[in-house]
């Protein structure tokens, strides 16, 4: 065991119910970035997500075609995707209304992500309208660019309990990813956008979707780790069935509207809880350490969890 160790990677003990393989949705370059105060020029952030390709991350989530008066990080979107050249299938965008697909496409996007929030009042601060129009808006985007070919994935925000709102009921969350699959979204992810999700939650959230007719297979599950639940929280996924995890490298991310929102889940300290439970996922754990490290070192940011102990 100790050679496993010196190698940077955990010792390996497989546990009942659990899926053999995983796919690591990495939100870096997007969630990231979309909330830091320094704003990344487009080539350090071409070379972020090609350095997390090169890891072996199957998807990795580019920026955001929103308002860049809104979101300045992210007012580069286009020249960032034109840095990354041709792959463009697996770097999902994302995309708040008409205007904002209109401008994916014209720079190449073949995947985009709508995003909807289960609270009203996260819904008018996050998009500047309340819940239904956002839900109304995100299935016209849905249906024209399911109706260009491209690939959906659908968001929703605050599932796990909204700062201004209070509990969010698991049925409400389902009946908005329920509608978010109807109008073509390939995949649901269910946001803990402030991080105040408990293991307990997942399952009974997941339930609460299979009862909509919204199987696991759809669902990923985003966890930002305010308050270090995220790792129990992906293992209550794990055994409710999800089989997709959204994660950051380095830890970064947050939501500009929502100020109790701190870093995504690292995706380092995925990948070494994935890997200790003997779950695949392809991911080269080293790799997204160095790539990590480099944008926390660029941001002045600390560490997170695992790449410090193997710095
Ligand atoms: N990209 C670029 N510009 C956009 C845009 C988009 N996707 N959507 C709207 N705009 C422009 C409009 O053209 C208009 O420009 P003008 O003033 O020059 O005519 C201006 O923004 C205002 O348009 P409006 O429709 O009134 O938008 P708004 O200011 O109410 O903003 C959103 C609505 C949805 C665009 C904005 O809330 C947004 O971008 N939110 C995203 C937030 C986010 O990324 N959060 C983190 C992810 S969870
Ligand atoms: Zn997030």
């Amino acid at each position: 065991m100790s050679d496993v160790l010196a190698l940077g990677l955990p010792s390996v003990t497989g546990e009942p119910g659990m899926p053999g393989r995983v796919d690591v949705y990495e939100v870096g370059p997007r969630d990231g970035l979309q909330a830091e105060s320094r704003v990344v020029p487009a080539a350090d952030k071409v070379r972020f997500v090609r350095e997390l390709v090169a890891a072996g991350l199957g998807t990795v989530e580019a920026t955001s075609f929103v308002s860049p008066r809104w979101v300045p990080q992210l007012a580069d979107a286009a020249e960032v995707m034109s840095g990354l050249g041709d792959d463009l299938e697996r770097h999902p965008v994302l995309v708040p209304n008409l205007k904002g697909l209109d401008r994916a496409v014209e720079a190449g996007a073949r995947s985009v992500a709508v995003f909807v929030s289960a609270t009203d009042t996260f819904a008018r601060r996050n998009l500047g309208m309340d819940r239904d129009q956002a839900l109304r808006t995100a299935d016209e985007v849905v249906v024209a660019a399911r109706a260009l070919g491209l690939r959906v994935r659908g968001y929703v925000s605050m599932c796990f309990g909204d700062p201004w709102e209070g509990p969010v009921a698991a049925e409400t969350v389902a009946e908005v990813s329920a509608r978010l699959v109807q109008a073509g979204c390939a995949q649901v992810s269910l946001g803990d956008t402030i991080g105040v999700g408990t293991a307990g939650q997942v399952g009974r959230l997941v339930d609460a979707h299979a009862s909509a007719g919204v199987g696991a297979d759809l669902l990923a599950l985003h966890f930002h780790d305010t308050y270090g639940q995220a790792l129990a929280n992906v293992h209550a996924g794990l055994l409710a069935g999800v089989t997709c995890f959204d994660s950051s490298a380095g830890g970064l991310g947050g939501c500009p509207f929502a100020g109790s929102a701190t870093g995504n889940l690292a995706t380092e300290d995925l990948l070494w809880m994935l890997a200790g439970l003997g779950i695949e996922t392809g991911v080269d754990l080293p790799a997204v350490v160095a790539a990590g490290r480099r944008m926390c070192d660029l941001l002045g940011r600390p560490l997170s969890r695992v790449a410090a102990a193997l710095t």
